[in-house]
């Protein structure tokens, strides 16, 4: 299948595995891009720019096909060496760039500068508007459905995506909710030139998260996530836990005054717990509503070629069956 995406990224599928903290590792990354798609470490989950120049070599030796790294600009209790990362990113010879979070603007000119192409993610509209307009090559509409970061819009894709497509004229992938061939084909109907995916790619053989994460994955339905933070205006979907439940009983008691101190025990540095030791109970970790699409742990050439395999079943078989 060719898209604009697959032009511009030149990959095989127009499949992107989104950055996520503690789960997008030089393993993850290069088995997306090695079966066709674009796999994503995530910048800031490496401790200083010299690791995430050890992870770009270390995925550059598993793969000799495109993949990219994920900056985000988040509020963090401590702001990172971003003009270090970036640094990192350029002298590693990564192609693709993916930034979330706050307007990439200050990095761009390094990024184009270098040959790097910029896609940004975002969860409205007027964002990926902002984000043409400064020089992105592409954007990733994340829909309200979307685990980590949906904004505070709340606009689910069937909305976002058609709206996307007539504003924008860079090429978009259509993010959030997105597990199989349904999905990738909806998406291109409504003017998406692919898909990005972040929950269903933690169930892969190939993630490097502990066994009790894909096990949680596969026992939650569509009903299981919940939306924290959002008096901080900085919305998160997470999967439901009892940490999860303190931190709303916190956020229903304390009203408007609630700090992020607040709530630290609950958010800050409880990735690794989870992610790496498998203490599921231990806070809040980013999880998108398409969990009760997932029921098996392929491995990502699996998952990839089976949407690509029921794409063509569906635009071939279904849709133009229906003329
Ligand atoms: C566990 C997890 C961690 C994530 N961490 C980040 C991150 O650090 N930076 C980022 O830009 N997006 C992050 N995301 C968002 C994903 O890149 C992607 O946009 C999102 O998962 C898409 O929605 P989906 O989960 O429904 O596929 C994370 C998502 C998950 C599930």
């Amino acid at each position: 299948m060719k898209t604009k995406i697959t032009e511009l990224f030149g990959i095989e599928h127009p499949i992107m595995q989104g950055g996520m903290h503690y789960v997008g590792f030089a393993e993850l990354a290069a088995a997306v891009s090695n079966a066709g798609g674009i796999g994503t470490i995530t910048g800031l989950t490496q401790k200083t720019p010299a690791d995430l120049a050890n992870e770009i070599a270390k995925c550059k030796d598993l793969t000799e096909k495109p993949f990219a790294v994920n900056i985000t600009f988040l509020p963090t209790v401590n702001a990172p060496d971003y003009p270090g990362y970036v640094k990192a990113i350029i002298e590693g010879g990564v192609k693709v760039v993916e930034t979330a979070g706050r307007n990439p603007e200050a990095v761009l000119p390094y990024l184009k500068d270098a040959g790097i192409k910029v896609i940004h993610k975002c969860t409205s509209v007027r964002h990926a508007l902002k984000a043409q307009s400064i020089g992105c090559d592409a954007v990733s509409v994340d829909g309200f459905e979307c685990g980590g970061h949906p904004g505070e819009d709340d606009i689910p894709n069937m909305i976002l995506l058609p709206r996307a497509h007539d504003e924008l004229e860079i090429p978009f992938l259509a993010s959030g909710g997105m597990a199989d061939a349904r999905s990738l084909v909806a998406s291109l109907a409504m003017g998406a030139e692919g898909i990005n995916m972040g929950t269903r790619f933690i169930a892969t053989k190939e993630a490097p998260v502990h066994e009790n994460v894909k096990q949680a994955i596969l026992d939650a339905t569509e009903l299981d996530t919940r939306l924290v933070m959002r008096p901080l205006r900085n919305t998160e979907r997470v999967m439901n836990n009892t940490a999860v439940q303190r931190l709303l009983e916190k956020e229903k008691k304390l009203g408007k005054d609630i700090r992020f101190e607040d709530i630290i025990e609950e958010v800050a540095g409880v990735y690794p717990k989870i992610m790496m030791e498998g203490d599921m109970e231990v806070g809040a970790w980013s999880c998108g509503m398409v969990v009760g699409l997932i029921h098996d742990i392929p491995t990502c050439k699996e998952l990839i070629d089976r949407i690509m395999k029921e794409s063509h079943h569906l635009i071939t078989q279904r849709l133009s069956g229906l003329l």
